[in-house]
């Protein structure tokens, strides 16, 4: 059985007034077998941390840098973010793929500081919608996993996230056939790649994950929870899909 998650993804969004909707998911959450991670602003990550402190949920950042320090002005390194109390880090976004022209080289080296640096690396991956419609979804996918994966993965120290990107922030979501062959697919690459570390470790869906849609999705086979982005800004929208992934 693996361990299900709930990732909240804030993106660029958040300010100190913000932290307080995380205090309702400390109380009202917490049942075994399924874990909350919430990733805001690496402004945020110190404080959310304290303030979870004892609680189930878990704090998150939402990159880092490959190199652990230097002269990179502006970007702060794995071991950094655990220094402020993160145990995860999103790595290989699509909107940093697309924004900061990260590759599959750079996403591997990020999660290879993420590793080294005790924090689980949480490594994203989709296609575009043309490449959809190209019906090359499964080739894009299976590039950017072998790309991005380190040989040093493990199910303790990387969790996958498939995110279509024309499913993220649009309210358009694939159907359940179109997760689960995803979803299928990657964990046969796992498989073969990682032998039974393949097998354990977790596989979430994101985009357009919300309390009305969270269900069916949970239901669809190896999806092991959601990386979630509008619908974690408020804790009423990401505790229904908690509550979702703890009933599934
Ligand atoms: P939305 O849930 O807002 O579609 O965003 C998904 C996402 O990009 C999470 O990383």
């Amino acid at each position: 059985m693996r361990t299900k998650l709930a990732a909240g993804n804030w993106k660029m969004n958040g300010i100190s007034a913000a932290l307080a909707e995380i205090d309702a998911l400390k109380i009202d959450f917490g049942a075994p077998g399924v874990e909350i991670l919430v990733c805001p602003p690496a402004t945020l990550v110190d404080r959310l941390s304290q303030r979870v402190q004892g609680s189930p949920v878990m704090v998150g950042g939402q990159d880092c840098h490959e190199n652990e320090t230097g002269a990179h002005t502006g970007d702060i390194s794995a071991r950094m973010l655990h220094d402020a109390g993160a145990s995860h880090v999103i790595v290989g976004h699509s909107e940093r793929r697309a924004d900061h022209h990260e590759t599959d080289a750079m996403v591997r080296a990020k999660t290879e500081a993420a590793i080294a640096a005790d924090l689980v690396a949480v490594v994203c991956l989709g296609e575009s919608e043309a490449e959809r419609d190209a019906g090359e979804t499964l080739a894009v996918i299976g590039r950017q996993l072998a790309g991005s994966l380190p040989d040093s993965a493990t199910a303790a120290t990387v969790v996958i996230a498939y995110e279509p990107i024309w499913a993220i922030g649009t309210g358009r979501t694939p159907t359940l056939d179109q997760i689960a062959e995803v979803h299928g697919y990657l964990r046969a690459e796992l498989v073969r790649r990682f032998g039974a570390e393949g097998d354990a470790m977790r596989l979430l869906y994101g985009g357009s994950v919300k309390p009305a849609n969270a269900a069916e999705i949970f239901a669809v086979p190896d999806v092991d929870g959601a990386l979630v982005g509008g619908a974690s800004l408020k804790a009423a929208d990401f505790g229904g899909i908690i509550r979702a992934l703890e009933q599934a």
